[in-house]
C-alpha cells in the first residue's frame, strides 16, 4: 500500500478523501490548511470525520492563510461550518502539537523516497516546507493534487479554487520538480454521487455511511443551486485514485504554469496540451519540459461504485 499523507480542507469531497486513503493507503498523517473554511473549522472537521470513521491518524493543524493575497472560502458549496449538512460528532482528540509544515517535513525524511502528499486543498502548507527545507523535494516520492483545470474554472471562469485561494503556493509546488499527479476540475466536475448512488450509502448498516449520506446530499444540492450540476463532485478523491486504482483515471504528461498576474486569469493552471514535438522552430513558443502527469478521462461510475463499496466497510 503506497504511504500517503494528506493535506486537506475539509471540505465534503477532502472528507471522502480521507476515509478512502485510510482503507486503501496507508495514510500516515492528516494536515489541515485554510479553505473550504477557516483553518479552525478544517481542522475540527479533519478531527471529526476521524472520529466518526474510528481514525487515529495524527492530526496537524497548518497555514491559517495564503502566501500573498486574503483568504477565499468556500461557504456557499460547503456551508458555514465547511462541512455542513449533517449531525457530526465531536472530536474525541485534539490536533498533535506539531504544526503541519513541521510535521509534513518529519513524516517526508521519515519515510524518505516512499511518501506521496495528497494536496486537495491550497497548497500553502506544502509551498511552505518546501521553502523551509528544499531537501523535501528529494524525499518525496511524489504530489498528487486535485487543482487546477486544462478547461474551465469554478471559482472564476479560468481558475479552480484550490489554486485561486492560494497561486503563489501552487508555483512553488508545480516549479518544485517532485513528480505531480494534477486532477483538475475539467474530471472532477463529472465524477460524483448521482442522487441514486448517494442512496446506495444509505443501504449499508453503518452509521459513518449514514452520516456521509447526509453531508453528500447537502453536497449534491448546493452544486445543483450553484452550478446547475447533477452530481456531488469527488474532487479530492480523484487525487487519490492514481494510487488506489490507476486504471480508473487516464493521465497525458504536460507543462503546467500557474497564471498570477492576469486581471482575468490569476490562479489559471496553464495546461500545454498541445503535444507539440518540433522544438528549437522559432515559429511558436516552444513547449517548456512537462513538470505534471494531467488528468484528462476518468471512468466516474466505476470509481464512485469503489468509494461507495469503501465507505460501507465503516462501522
Ligand atoms: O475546486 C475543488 C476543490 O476546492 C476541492 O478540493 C474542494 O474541497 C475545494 O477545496
Ligand atoms: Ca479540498
Amino acid at each position: 500500500m503506497t504511504k500517503i499523507l494528506i493535506d486537506c480542507d475539509p471540505g465534503h469531497d477532502d472528507a471522502i478523501a480521507i476515509l478512502v486513503a485510510a482503507k486503501r493507503c496507508d495514510l500516515v498523517g492528516i494536515t489541515t490548511v485554510h479553505g473550504n473554511s477557516s483553518l479552525e473549522n478544517t481542522t475540527r472537521n479533519a478531527l471529526a470525520i476521524c472520529t466518526l470513521a474510528g481514525l487515529r491518524v495524527p492530526v496537524a493543524r497548518g497555514c491559517a492563510g495564503p502566501l500573498v493575497a486574503g483568504v477565499t472560502h468556500a461557504a456557499d458549496i460547503h456551508g458555514k461550518s465547511g462541512l455542513d449538512g449533517a449531525t457530526l460528532p465531536v472530536p474525541d482528540r485534539a490536533p498533535v502539537d506539531a504544526h503541519a509544515v513541521d510535521f509534513i517535513l518529519e513524516q517526508a525524511e521519515r519515510h524518505k523516497g516512499e511518501l506521496v502528499l495528497a494536496v486537495i486543498g491550497p497548497q500553502t502548507n506544502v509551498a511552505t516546507a518546501l521553502r523551509r527545507e528544499p531537501k523535501l523535494a528529494t524525499w518525496l516520492k511524489a504530489i498528487t493534487i486535485m487543482g487546477g483545470s486544462t478547461t474551465i474554472g469554478n471559482i472564476t471562469p479560468a481558475a479552480e479554487f484550490n489554486i485561486y485561494a492560494d497561486p503563489e503556493a501552487a508555483a512553488v509546488v508545480y516549479a518544485s520538480g517532485v513528480p505531480i499527479w494534477m486532477v483538475g476540475y475539467n474530471v472532477t466536475r463529472e465524477t460524483g454521487f448521482r442522487q441514486d448512488e448517494i442512496e446506495r450509502l444509505r443501504q449499508g448498516r453503518g452509521r459513518t455511511a449514514a452520516v456521509i449520506a447526509d453531508l453528500m446530499q447537502f453536497y449534491l444540492d448546493g452544486q445543483r443551486r450553484v452550478f446547475g450540476l447533477d452530481i456531488a463532485p469527488m474532487h479530492d478523491v480523484c487525487a487519490i485514485f492514481p494510487f488506489v486504482q490507476p486504471d480508473l483515471i487516464s493521465h497525458v504528461e504536460a507543462a503546467v504554469e500557474i497564471e498570477l498576474a492576469g486581471r482575468h486569469t490569476r490562479g489559471m493552471t496553464v495546461c500545454d496540451l498541445r503535444n507539440k514535438r518540433a522544438t528549437g522552430t522559432g515559429v511558436i513558443r516552444d513547449a517548456r519540459a512537462p513538470n505534471a502527469r494531467v488528468a484528462v478521462k476518468a471512468d466516474a461510475r466505476r470509481l464512485i461504485a469503489s468509494v461507495i463499496d469503501t465507505v460501507l466497510t465503516y462501522p
